[in-house]
């Protein structure tokens, strides 16, 4: 087996960087809004809403793990759409817009030791790659952000004379406009196993999720009220419900679908996705004074609130058990302080 795959995997060096990165995660969190502490990334939610994910009665033999065990088992769940900076920007900025969906009352082992938390977690955004390979490279870029003032500036400069290929991704990403957070493709962009709990029969999958009313993005979204997404979604909802196809891909050839380099694209025409599931979010009324909204923003979505057979892969997502977890902390620290 493909040692990236093992449980215990990690690159040299990688612990230092990860406590490395929750200090400097920590210290670009901004203060609180009203009480609520921000979450540092993905601040803004352009809307919460409820959902059921309905398991395909088709789902291929070789898939059925963890949540896609039984086809036509259906959870409830709930759904967070995001911008993804740490602050409270109008919609029109540029840049990646989140996807969190929280499955409900999930029993099985977990893929973190520690906690009770009883959900599996899907996280996307609407690009297929991430701009920094790993770990050491997202550590890098942050390190140039976390510097007072400049920090934006000297980021940029060091993507323009270091990194260009990083540098064409982040371009990617902000060049894209969208009409409404229900219109659009989201992808995990780092892979995940796909298999048995022991770790030996399986495979590494990436998600998507792929609305089935794709919309095109306006012209000049500057243009546009500060919180347009979350008036598209009320506007939408109110009217009837919005259907995404959850879908699986193989990874296939493990040197051009690496596990280890995030901003490496897995070819769809290569290894097609599969539809596993239908997250079907019924006409409702969206609000954010809910009650809804309002616990949505003190709760935690991450990749790790998973069955031990959807367990994250990569450097990444290693980084990402450590970072959540410390995001989370630091915001029930700041609500409890205030
Ligand atoms: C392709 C990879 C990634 C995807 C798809 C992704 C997606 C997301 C999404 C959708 C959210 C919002 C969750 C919510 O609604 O509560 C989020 C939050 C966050 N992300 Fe990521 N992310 C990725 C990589 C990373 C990496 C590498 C880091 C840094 C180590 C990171 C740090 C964070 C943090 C700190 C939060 C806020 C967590 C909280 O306070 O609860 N993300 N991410």
């Amino acid at each position: 087996m493909n040692p990236e795959l093992r449980p215990d995997f990690s690159l040299e060096g990688e612990k230092e960087i990860i406590k490395e990165m929750v200090k400097l995660t920590i210290g670009l969190m901004e203060e609180s809004k009203e009480g609520c502490p921000l979450r540092v990334q993905h601040a803004k939610a352009t809307a919460c809403v409820t959902a059921t994910f309905e398991i395909a009665a088709d789902i291929p033999a070789g898939l059925r793990y963890g949540v896609f065990s039984k086809p036509g088992r259906v959870f409830e769940a709930i759904v967070r759409f995001s911008n993804a900076q740490g602050k409270i920007t109008p919609d029109g900025e540029r840049t990646a817009r989140g996807l969190a969906i929280k499955l409900l009352n999930v029993d099985g082992p977990r893929a973190m030791d520690q906690g009770t938390d009883t959900s599996q977690d899907f996280l996307f955004v609407d690009h297929p790659v991430f701009p920094f390979p790993n770990p050491e490279e997202y550590r890098d870029i942050i390190k140039y952000k976390s510097v007072p003032l400049i920090g934006d500036l000297l980021a940029l400069a060091h993507l323009q004379f270091f990194e260009p290929d990083q540098l064409e991704i982040v371009k990617a990403i902000r060049k894209k406009t969208v009409a409404s957070p229900l219109g659009i493709t989201y992808w995990s962009g780092v892979p995940y196993w796909l298999g048995d709990a022991v770790g030996l029969t399986g495979q590494a999958v990436k998600y998507s999720a792929v609305p089935h009313a794709l919309t095109t993005g306006p012209a000049d979204p500057e243009e546009l009220p500060a919180d347009y997404l979350r008036e598209a979604v009320a506007k939408q909802l109110a009217q009837g419900e919005v259907v995404f196809d959850f879908k699986v891909q193989k990874q296939g050839d493990s040197a051009s679908m690496p596990i280890e380099d995030a901003s490496v694209y897995w070819n769809e025409h290569q290894s097609a996705p599969v539809t596993v599931a239908t997250l079907r979010i019924g006409k409702q009324a969206v609000n954010s004074n809910s009650e809804l909204e309002k616990r949505c923003e003190g709760m935690s979505f991450n990749p790790w609130h998973a069955l031990k057979e959807h367990r994250p892969l990569g450097g990444l997502n290693r980084l990402r058990k450590a970072v959540y977890e410390a995001s989370f902390t630091e915001r029930e620290r700041r609500k409890k302080a205030a």
